[in-house]
Formats: C-alpha cells, sequence, structure tokens
C-alpha cells in the first residue's frame, strides 16, 4: 500500500496559512484515500527545537495541534497513523546517515535556511540541517506523496535526491517520493500553495511574523478574524484579478476564498471578474473564513485528551514497526549491520 505522509510543527496555533496549505489538503487526501493508502499525519517535535515554542510549553503544544488535526476532520480509521516524531528514534538516526550523504552546497542553496538565518548574528546547526531529518521523515516510510505548501516543495526536492543518490550508491533501499509537479496533480490544486502576509503580501503568512494583524490564526475569534482580513493590504489598480505578481494582496484574497470553500480557484475569480470593489470581495473572503473558524472552533472543543493517547498509542507502535524495518535495511545496506 503506497504512503500519504505530512507533519506540521507544533511551535505555535496553526496559521491559516499552515490549514489551508497542507493541514485541509492532507484531511481531504486522507478522506479520499486512506482505503486504500497509508496516511501518516505526525508531529514533527524535534523539529520544533530549531525555534522557540509559544509560550515554552512543547508539550502542551503537541496535545493541541493533535486536537487541531482530529478538528480538521481527519478520518480516524485503521489506516490513519498519527504519531511523534521524537517517539521513533529510527528518525534521529536515519538523519545522521543521511547527513553522510547530503552535501554542503545542496544545503546551503536551501531557501528556508537562507531565510530563518537572515540578519543573525548566530543559527543554530538544526536551522541548516532539518531539511535532512525531514527527508528521513519521508523515505523511513516510504511515502511518495507529501502534501505541503509551496515553501517546502524545496525540502520534497533534496528528499528525492538523497533517496536517489542513497539508492545508486548502497542499492536499492528507498523509495523515492514523486516530483513537485505529480504532488501538486495528487492535491488537486493547480499550483504549490502559499498563502501570504495579509499586510505585506510579498511575504508568506508566518507564525513567526510579529505583527497580530499579518496572520490569522486557528483560535482568532470569528470577529478577529473578520477584522484582520477587512484591514488586508490591496493595491490601487481597482481590478479584482488574480495576479500575483501585480497584486499579489488582492490575489491571496482569491486564493483564500478558493480554499476555505472547496471552490475551484479559476471558478472563484471567474465570479469575481470585471468587479472592482475590494471591499466586497473583503467582505465576502471574511464571511468564508469566520465561518470557518467557528466550525473548526466548536469541533476542537469536543476532541479530548483520551481520543488523543488512544491514537497515539496505536500510531507509535504501527510508525516504529515501519520505520524499524526500514532502518534495519539501511543499517545493512551502509554496512552498519
Ligand atoms: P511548518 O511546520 O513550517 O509548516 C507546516 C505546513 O504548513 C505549510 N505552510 C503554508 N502553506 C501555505 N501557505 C503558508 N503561508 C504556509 N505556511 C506554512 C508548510 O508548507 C507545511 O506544509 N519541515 C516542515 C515540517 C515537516 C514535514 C516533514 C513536512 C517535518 N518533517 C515531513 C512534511 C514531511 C515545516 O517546518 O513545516
Amino acid at each position: 500500500m503506497k504512503t500519504i505522509l505530512t507533519g506540521l510543527r507544533a511551535n505555535s496555533v496553526f496559521t491559516i496559512g499552515n490549514y489551508l496549505g497542507a493541514l485541509l489538503p492532507m484531511v481531504r487526501l486522507a478522506k479520499e484515500h486512506s482505503g486504500d493508502y497509508h496516511v501518516n499525519l505526525f508531529v514533527p517535535d524535534l523539529h520544533s527545537l530549531i525555534s522557540e515554542v509559544d509560550g515554552g510549553d512543547l508539550q502542551a503544544n503537541i496535545m493541541q495541534s493533535i486536537k487541531f488535526y482530529i478538528a480538521a476532520g481527519l478520518p480516524l480509521n485503521d489506516n490513519v497513523h498519527v504519531y511523534r516524531q521524537s517517539r521513533v528514534p529510527a528518525h534521529s538516526e536515519l538523519c545522521w546517515i543521511l547527513n553522510c550523504v547530503a552535501t554542503m552546497g545542496e544545503m546551503n542553496r536551501m531557501t528556508q535556511y537562507k531565510e530563518k538565518s537572515e540578519g543573525k548574528a548566530s543559527v543554530n546547526v538544526g536551522i541548516f540541517d532539518y531539511p535532512v531529518l525531514m527527508a528521513g521523515d519521508i523515505l523511513l516510510y516510504s511515502a511518495e506523496y507529501i502534501p505541503v505548501g509551496e515553501d517546502q516543495f524545496q525540502h520534497i526536492e533534496l528528499a528525492r535526491n538523497l533517496a536517489t543518490r542513497f539508492n545508486n550508491r548502497y542499492g536499492e533501499v528507498f523509495t523515492v517520493p514523486v516530483s513537485t509537479a505529480e504532488q501538486v496533480k495528487f492535491m488537486g490544486v493547480a499550483d504549490g500553495i502559499r498563502i501570504r502576509d495579509l499586510l505585506n503580501p510579498e511575504k508568506k503568512m508566518s507564525k513567526s511574523t510579529k505583527a497580530e494583524n499579518s496572520k490569522i490564526m486557528l483560535d482568532d475569534t470569528p470577529e478577529k478574524a473578520a477584522k484582520k482580513i477587512m484591514s488586508a493590504t490591496t493595491d490601487s489598480l481597482g481590478k479584482i484579478k488574480f495576479d500575483m505578481f501585480n497584486q499579489p494582496g488582492v490575489s491571496n484574497l482569491l486564493q483564500i476564498e478558493a480554499l476555505v470553500s472547496g471552490v475551484p480557484l479559476q471558478d472563484v475569480v471567474s465570479t469575481w471578474a470585471g468587479e472592482t470593489k475590494y471591499g466586497d470581495l473583503k467582505k465576502k473572503v471574511a464571511s468564508s473564513v469566520s465561518g470557518m473558524l467557528s466550525e473548526f472552533q466548536v469541533r476542537i472543543e469536543k476532541s479530548t485528551e483520551e481520543q488523543v493517547y488512544e491514537l497515539l498509542e496505536k500510531g507509535e507502535e504501527y510508525a516504529n514497526r515501519v520505520a524499524n524495518a526500514k532502518l534495519l535495511e539501511v543499517q545493512k545496506a551502509v554496512g552498519l549491520r
């Protein structure tokens, strides 16, 4: 059976960028395919250590993010596996082995590393190396489909390169994930998803941006979220068109509307073609987003700790079994066993 896999760092409450770019697509794929695919939605808690954790309480954030997975509608059947990365020690060992396959040149080219280290006097090695850990997260489970936002595409390509290089050097051990072009097709979207910062739409929406109004968090009240949308930066061109280059603010609103309402982007764009009033578009998006948040928040209240622990127990047993078997193949291939 093939595997679909993704993870979201639990450093803080998720933004709607995390939700629309990764969690919702993953849940949709799980609903569609969990009859005949394994679906692994895990908490990359070792990845959390590369940056600050909101409130300093990683355990609380981990619990909360699994409740978010459930509230997002993840089907909880036997092919769906939820686990914490640090409870599966094979991830760390494979990371080391892959470190010895990755090159400094390719790691230095990682855009996320450049962005996260920009302007900082001192940067931890984890920020440099986490794409290798991420490759291990994927390759241990022979995952072919990895629904992620566009900012992680370069890391998927790295995982493909490391798998191919390892296989060439040591024999066919890893399944190579499909290309990002194929990933996008599988996710059923036209392009990689990149939700923009509401105030500064040239940039992606990020939980680490300080300005409150730049991002919508999944625990924002619907009213607060609506206000943030109403104050989003647009432009002075006076036409509602999808053009990320010249009209990133307006295009971002159209993108959010499409993903929240589940209507193809092209259809949303044609509905608004010829319209000129940005206020009307904002009102529509504000109403869609606040509607989505109120439903989501009701479901969050319903998910319990017992439910989370039950899922983790089952998921971590499965994950260790699959990951240890793959790690043993790797250890044998490189001569450690
Ligand atoms: P992280 O935790 O930064 O983000 C989680 C997911 O949310 C997506 N995302 C966005 N998508 C669209 N628009 C945005 N503004 C936006 N912001 C975030 C990210 O692309 C991601 O899919 N290294 C990963 C976590 C990870 C992982 C893995 C993912 C660790 N191991 C294995 C897949 C497979 C990360 O830091 O994502």
